[in-house]
């Protein structure tokens, strides 16, 4: 017997307050910050394991702490198709940016379930462990190890408490010697497709409440130090110092000229740590992050080299030493035609309009789409706004998600019936 409606969007209200539920659970009081193998995410996952339960789904966690929920097919031996997003966050997060993703894919399998309806293919709703690459700034170590490319190299990264990642996924409960046996065959994949908040205004702009993604810009992560004297604020004379802190400042400056200048690119110094770090000592050693995107890899590849350059420069200038480590390098990754094609009928099938729009941030399918074709949806959010508390969602706009990849999975279920 149905416990719901069986329309799609009758389940929205349910969507809204599981990603407030989410919300809720931090490692921080009053803010959300969920990062990679903490309690916070842990007590996340298991949160959306027993909706996954509750939705007729048997759950797993692989070793690197992805959840996995499989809803089964019509009939045995059936192809896949995979589902999902992230759930960890950035510091002081949204609560949309990875959790709506995982609702709204379960809220299409809560509505298949709850109408005793299976399709021709099963499908399995991943909640990606690490999208967002806070803890060890190196992201997607869920899709990574998902699909068999996890580097184990990585086990040795130190997080800020002097944790390793293998000591970390020790504690939350997997085993880091068994990453490279979880890879998923992608020999019965179908695909996966990938519901977000857009994280940006543009659907805003247009008055639509979805869109439909074209390609995954490329990203460059990296960390720099600038090395100079620490002295005293009082007695070193201004044109005697090498201040690490004066280097780093106009490093970041000439980085958002750079990206100012250059159409499309988008260059971003987000953490910068002065040491030895008092009001009244010249700072000696400065650590900062940049990150670096642009649709066109070869334009991100030079800016990154004319950045290179230009950091070189001004430390030799100042007097200071460089070191310029790569953390992470992605392509540009385009999203698949003939799934996307899937998405673009079902979401005019629901009569709107299927606006096509590059995605500036990095998403789990951008790593699984070495292993097999990818799509993803768009959802509009208030002002363009993400990575931000203020993150908003209006439920009226998950409501016209989830019936989008409802008829995306009802297209996908007539082809493979009648193919
Ligand atoms: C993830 O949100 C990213 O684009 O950095
Ligand atoms: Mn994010
Ligand atoms: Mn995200």
């Amino acid at each position: 017997m149905a416990q719901h409606s069986t329309q799609p969007a009758a389940y929205a209200p349910q969507v809204m307050a599981r990603c407030s539920a989410l919300g809720e659970i931090s490692e921080e009081a009053g803010r959300l910050t969920r990062r990679f193998a903490t309690p916070a995410l842990e007590a996340a996952m298991l949160a959306a394991a027993a909706w996954m339960r509750g939705a007729g789904m048997t759950v797993r966690r692989d070793n690197i702490g992805n959840l996995i929920g499989r809803y089964e097919a019509d009939r045995p031996g059936a192809k896949t198709l995979l589902l999902g997003s992230h759930l960890d966050t950035v510091r002081d997060a949204g609560r949309y940016d990875g959790p709506l993703g995982i609702l709204v894919a379960l809220a299409c399998v809560q509505q298949l379930a709850d109408s005793g309806t299976r399709l021709p293919f099963a499908i399995e709703i991943v909640a990606f462990a690490d999208e967002e690459g806070v803890r060890y700034h190196t992201a997607y170590l869920g899709s990574k190890a998902f699909i068999g490319q996890f580097d184990a190299q990585l086990l040795a990264s130190i997080d800020e408490d002097g944790i390793s990642l293998s000591e970390a996924i020790r504690r939350a409960g997997g085993d880091p010697a068994a990453l490279a046996r979880d890879a998923r065959a992608s020999h019965d994949l179908l695909g996966y497709c990938e519901v977000h908040i857009e994280q940006g205004p543009v659907l805003e702009a247009l008055d639509l409440p979805v869109g439909v993604v074209t390609s995954i810009a490329g990203q460059s992560r990296f960390a720099l130090s600038f090395s100079g004297a620490a002295g005293h604020a009082g007695t070193v004379p201004m044109r005697l110092r090498h201040d690490a802190l004066c280097a780093a400042a106009e490093f970041v400056l000439l980085t958002e000229a750079l990206a100012c200048e250059t159409k499309g690119l988008v260059a971003t110094v987000g953490q910068l740590w002065a040491a030895p770090g008092a009001s009244n000592v010249i700072p000696g050693h400065v650590t900062l992050s940049l990150d670096v995107r642009h649709q066109d890899d070869g334009v991100r590849l030079a800016a990154i080299e004319y950045l290179r350059q230009q950091a070189a420069d001004l430390a030799e200038r100042r007097g200071v030493a460089l070191e310029w480590e790569k953390v992470q390098e992605n392509p540009c990754v385009p999203c698949d035609g003939a799934l996307t094609a899937q998405l673009e009928r079902a979401i005019e099938a629901c009569g709107l309009r299927a606006h096509a729009l590059p995605s500036g941030a990095g998403h789990d399918g951008a790593i699984l789409a070495s292993a097999m074709p990818i799509a993803m949806l768009f959802v509009r959010c208030a002002g363009g706004i993400s990575h931000n508390p203020a993150e908003s969602v209006r439920e009226e706009d998950a409501a016209a998600a989830i019936e989008v990849l409802a008829a995306m999975l009802a297209g996908m279920a007539r082809t493979r019936k009648e193919g």
